[in-house]
């Protein structure tokens, strides 16, 4: 019975770290933009942001990954023999990139506070499908484990994974530039 609820916890504790991981990050979008608008509007919001950041990666993404780890390392107690699966240790390489991308953010929300990040908010997008595209192999391998089919089916669903990724990216690119010409045609005289 142990095992289903540290299963249960497990998979509670990876939502809550990925809802967490994709919001901070889009947060990081819109605090890199706040550098476009004027004083004292700019300030302003790079409070506001960086307070949403420290609060959603002290209090729900970092508790989501701790909450994950925990209940893995349960798992693994509770039935020792999983740890001679080739699929977890497939599992655990992209969950060790998971958990630099973590630290990573981390690190970036101390630069955007101090005002020494260089990122653009085109960069941070396009840094956001990192990790939509370790859930999918993380949880393509959690489940199928080691029938994890290598077939054409799997790739179509990676190369539909990654055209997804790709058509948003287009579509706020092109979306920056209708606004970028709006807000020119307003500002030539008539
Ligand atoms: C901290 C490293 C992790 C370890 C050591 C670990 C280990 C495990 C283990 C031992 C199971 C039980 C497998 C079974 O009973 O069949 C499991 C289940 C699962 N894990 Fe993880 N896991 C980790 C991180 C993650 C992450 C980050 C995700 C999501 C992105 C994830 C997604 C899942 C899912 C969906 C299941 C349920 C699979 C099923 O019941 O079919 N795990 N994990």
């Amino acid at each position: 019975m142990a095992y289903y609820w540290f299963k249960a916890f497990h998979i509670i504790g990876f939502v809550v770290w990925f809802a967490g991981l994709f919001y901070l990050v889009r947060l990081f979008v819109y605090h890199a933009e706040a550098k476009q608008e004027g004083e004292p509007v700019q300030t302003i919001l790079a409070k506001q942001y960086t307070l949403m950041e420290k609060r959603l990666y002290n209090i729900i993404t970092t508790p989501g990954m701790a909450v994950t780890v925990a209940m893995a390392i349960g798992l693994i107690s509770t039935e020792p023999e999983i740890l001679k699966s080739g699929w977890l240790h497939i599992k655990l390489t992209f969950v060790a990139l998971l958990l630099v991308y973590h630290f990573y953010c981390g690190r970036v929300m101390k630069q955007l506070e101090q005002g020494t990040s260089t990122w653009t908010g085109q960069q941070f997008r396009a840094l956001n499908e990192a990790p939509t595209l370790l859930l999918v192999v993380i949880v393509l391998l959690a489940v199928f484990k080691n029938n994890l089919p290598l077939d054409a089916t799997t790739w179509l669903i990676v190369a539909l994974v990654v055209a997804m990724a790709a058509s948003i990216q287009l579509y706020a690119k092109k979306r920056r530039r209708d606004q970028e010409s709006l807000a020119l045609q307003e500002s030539l005289p008539e």
